[in-house]
C-alpha cells in the first residue's frame, strides 16, 4: 500500500508569495503544495498538506496523524522555535518526522537558530527554499 505523508505548514506560511519574498521566494503555499503532491505521486506517496496559525490546531492534527499517515514533514513556521507543545505531540505520535524551513535558520537571527522540533525530527532540510520539502519525501521514500 502507498505511504501516506502528512505535510504540515504553520504560521504565517499561508502569506508565502506576499510575505518577504527576498527571504521566502516568490511562490505561494498553493504553488509549493502542488509540487510537493505532484512529487509525491512520481515517488509513489499519498501527500496531505495542511496549513494552520493555531498551535492547539497543529497539535490536533500531528495527533490524528496517528493511524492516518506514515510519516510527517513539518515547517512549524516560529513555532519551531516556541512550542514544546509541538514537540510533545510528534514525540507522542513517535512517526517519523522530517523538518522543513524555506530560510536557512542559521544564517539569520539567533532567535531562530533553534527549534525544538529538531530533536524529534529524523532530519533537517533547511535554507532550500520550495525544494526543501520535495527533497523531504525524497527521504522519505528512500527510508519509510
Ligand atoms: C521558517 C523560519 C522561521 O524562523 C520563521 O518564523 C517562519 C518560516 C522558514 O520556513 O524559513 O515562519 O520556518
Amino acid at each position: 500500500m502507498a505511504q501516506r505523508v502528512l505535510v504540515l505548514n504553520g504560521p504565517n506560511l499561508n502569506m508565502l508569495g506576499i510575505r518577504e519574498p527576498q527571504t521566502y521566494g516568490s511562490q505561494t503555499l498553493a504553488d509549493i503544495e502542488a509540487a510537493t503532491i505532484a512529487e509525491g505521486t512520481r515517488l509513489g506517496l499519498v501527500v496531505e498538506c495542511r496549513q494552520s496559525n493555531h498551535e492547539g490546531e497543529l497539535v490536533t492534527w500531528i495527533q490524528q496523524a496517528l493511524g492516518s499517515a506514515d510519516a510527517i514533514v513539518i515547517n512549524a513556521g516560529a513555532y519551531s522555535h516556541t512550542s514544546l507543545a509541538i514537540h510533545d505531540a510528534l514525540r507522542a505520535v513517535a512517526l517519523p518526522v522530517i523538518e522543513v524551513h524555506l530560510s536557512n535558520i542559521y544564517a539569520r537571527e539567533a532567535f531562530r537558530h533553534h527549534s525544538h522540533i529538531s530533536a524529534v525530527a529524523r532530519g533537517v532540510i533547511c535554507g532550500l527554499g520550495a525544494t526543501g520539502y520535495r527533497l523531504a519525501l525524497h527521504a522519505l521514500a528512500e527510508t519509510l
